[in-house]
């Protein structure tokens, strides 16, 4: 089948390398024409583990192409938008600009009959105004038909969720639209991968709906931490207790400095601000109040570096390990990590940040330095942070980094480092949610006798 897929960002070029995989003719289009001709040469423009081989082999079997130009999208039987919607500048709601300007490009290029597939997060209500729209502006007699489609593939795991997805959701408003999406999926769907046929509504719902619930967690985990530290308990042992749960389960249950990237933190927000318009404040609040611990995690990661230092951060040397909003990811939209360097480097401190991937997105940045290993980052450190999960830093030799910082006081952001070895080897660890860490440890020690 001949699909093209608008915007090519993590999710639209993911996407439109898993169609090509399945043996479908794609074209991906993109306004950015840096992007398509990294992506035409078969160059991934970003880091996500596998996508540099997928995006390769599609292209070399000539089925994936990609262009700025929309009309190359004109043939096409189904159009998957895969467009950015961001925060508003100055709102909590979605900017649709870049779903509008797609929908207007590819209107009156449409074929009879042609299916537009929303893949991108939006308000409730935005699939049928992109039909409304489409209708008004494709040529009479086109009946083009547009369908929902959410994505929910995480960055660092794009590939592996786009290949062999948890659930398919289809929303459409005929047969022929399911027809139509099922043959799209159908290598997929032979693997028994569980459909949900909905409305469109529901299916602009099941995105956003999905990213306050995992948005939601966290937070509820991270409350948890906070109280687990006030009472001297450990949220480790804590949220194994709570994942053995079948109820709860163990997923997103990981405390630390809170949920980033481009998509929980303005997903929730515009969740929000979507319900509050459809007069639902219950979930407004809900998640205001979801989103506001997490804002207070990254404040928290910071008071906590200012105690280290005797509450005078200036000129202090502070080794932040990890800019990424997550790991495997080279993604720094609303990190949490660049969040907590940033504000310390606002207080003073002279902070040298080392991340695997994401170190480039602070070149020409005079308030952090960065470093090309955690060695340069930690040379004569007072304090070391740990804010992003990367194994590397989950693997680090406490011995060795204890030769090259100044003072061996450490803060595991995201309890990805084991106390023992680090408190062996004389570091002062601490980490959100554990108490007073090198007490317990101690304590633990003397039991063993
Ligand atoms: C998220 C959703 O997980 C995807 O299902 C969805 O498709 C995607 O948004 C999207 O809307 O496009 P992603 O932004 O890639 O995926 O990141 P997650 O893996 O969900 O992590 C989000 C943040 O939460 C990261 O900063 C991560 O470090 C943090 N996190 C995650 C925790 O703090 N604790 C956890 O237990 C899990």
């Amino acid at each position: 089948m001949l699909i093209s897929v608008l915007g090519t960002g993590y999710l639209g070029a993911t996407h439109a390398a898993a169609l090509a995989h399945w043996g479908h003719d794609v074209i991906g289009i993109d306004v950015d024409p840096r992007r398509v001709h990294l992506l035409a040469q078969g160059v991934a423009p970003f880091h996500e583990p596998g996508f540099a081989d997928l995006l390769q082999d599609g292209v070399a079997s000539g089925r994936l192409t990609f262009s700025t130009d929309p009309a190359r999208a004109a043939e096409a039987e189904v159009h998957f938008l895969c467009v950015g919607t961001p925060q508003l500048d100055g709102g909590d709601g979605a900017d649709l600009t870049a779903l509008w300007a797609a929908v207007e490009a590819l209107a009156p290029r449409l074929r009879r009959g042609a299916l537009v597939v929303g893949k991108s997060t939006v308000p409730v209500g935005t699939a049928a105004r992109v039909q409304e729209r489409l209708d008004e502006l494709s040529a009479p007699g086109h009946e083009v038909e547009v369908a929902w489609n959410p994505e929910f593939l995480r960055e660092g795991h794009a590939v592996e969720d786009s290949l062999r997805p948890d659930r398919i959701v289809l929303g459409v408003g005929s047969d022929a639209a399911e027809a139509r999406l099922r043959a799209v999926y159908c290598l997929v769907l032979a693997d028994g991968v569980p459909v949900v046929r909905t409305d469109l509504q529901t299916a602009e719902l099941a995105k956003a709906s999905a990213n306050a619930m995992l948005a939601s967690r966290i937070s509820v985990v991270n409350v948890l931490a906070e109280v687990c530290e006030a009472a001297d308990a450990d949220i480790e042992r804590l949220t194994q207790i709570l994942g053995l749960d079948s109820r709860i389960g163990p997923h997103y249950l990981s405390p630390g400095i809170g949920f980033g990237g481009g998509c929980l933190p303005k997903d929730l927000r515009a969740f929000s601000s979507r319900a509050a318009e459809l007069g639902v404040d219950t979930a407004a609040q809900l998640f205001g109040a979801v989103d506001e611990v997490n804002t207070h995690q990254r404040q928290r990661t910071v008071d906590l570096a200012c105690r280290l230092l005797a509450d005078r951060p200036r000129g202090r040397s502070v080794a932040a390990l990890g800019a990424a909003f997550k790991a495997d990811s080279d993604d720094v939209r609303d990190s949490p990590a660049l969040a907590v360097a940033t504000s310390l480097a606002a207080l003073g401190a002279d902070v040298r940040v080392y991340d695997p991937e994401a170190s480039r997105h602070l070149i020409g940045r005079s308030d952090l330095q960065a470093c090309e290993t955690v060695e340069t980052a930690c040379a004569g450190a007072e304090l070391t942070l740990v804010l992003t999960e990367w194994q590397e830093f989950a693997v680090l030799d406490p011995v060795e980094l204890g030769r090259v910082v100044a003072r061996r006081v450490v803060v595991d952001g995201r309890l990805v480092l084991d106390p023992r070895p680090w408190t062996r080897a004389g570091w002062r660890l601490h980490a959100l949610g554990r108490g007073e860490p090198a007490r317990r440890v101690d304590a633990a020690a003397r039991r063993a006798g």
